[in-house]
């Protein structure tokens, strides 16, 4: 498959099985996914695999973090447990006088839209997931990030659903995001 049909090719899948990826198939991908452009090669960035009762204690920090209680609680507590396999994407930091933040924050963000392409191309179920309690202390806490590292959210991955609606998407106009100066 092409590039330009692979990533033509690639949805969003909020719905997934619990099936998922194990960390053998997990790291080809990511050593590709490591190859986005990135001004002097910082690798700003790290993943964390959330598996099992991790998510549970992720679920716990959501609940701190916003205070909620009772049906709302458990309802914000099971929202990690949508997929078997969450991975943590983590802007990392690195001290750097010619690379500014923001550029070091896109390096992420290219990562994690490649290894969620990538992992669309193998045939898995990704949904990329945040929210406002994303860079919230318990939610920091849990992750046990450093003082340079903040989260972009999570890769939700499981299997795809026997009868998945493959969305045919709307045309996109891309003569109006393609400007020209001369
Ligand atoms: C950083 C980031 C965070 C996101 N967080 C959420 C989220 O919390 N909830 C949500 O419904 N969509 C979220 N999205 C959007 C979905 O991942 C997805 O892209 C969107 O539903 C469109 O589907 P598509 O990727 O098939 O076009 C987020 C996307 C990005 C890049």
């Amino acid at each position: 498959m092409s590039a330009l049909d692979a990533v033509l090719r690639r949805q969003s899948h909020s719905k997934v099985t619990a099936d998922a990826p194990n960390r053998l198939q997990l790291l080809p991908l990511v050593e590709a996914a490591a190859s986005v452009a990135d001004h002097s090669g910082l690798k700003p960035w790290r993943l964390i695999e959330l598996r099992g009762d991790a998510r549970l204690r992720l679920g716990s920090a959501f609940v701190e973090a916003s205070g909620t209680v009772g049906r709302d609680a458990e309802k914000l507590a099971a929202k990690p447990l949508r997929a078997s396999l969450l991975i943590a994407v983590v802007f990392a930091h690195q001290p750097s006088f010619k690379v500014p933040a923001w550029e070091q924050e896109a390096v992420a963000s290219g990562v994690a839209h490649m290894l969620s392409l990538l992992l669309d191309e193998a045939g898995w179920g990704v949904f990329w997931r945040s929210g406002h309690l994303t860079r919230s202390e318990p939610v920091h806490r849990m992750h046990e990030l450093a003082p340079n590292e903040q989260l972009l959210g999570w890769l939700y991955i499981g299997g795809l659903p026997e009868r998945t609606k493959s969305e045919q998407r709307k045309r996109f106009d891309a003569a109006r995001h393609l400007t020209t100066l001369t």
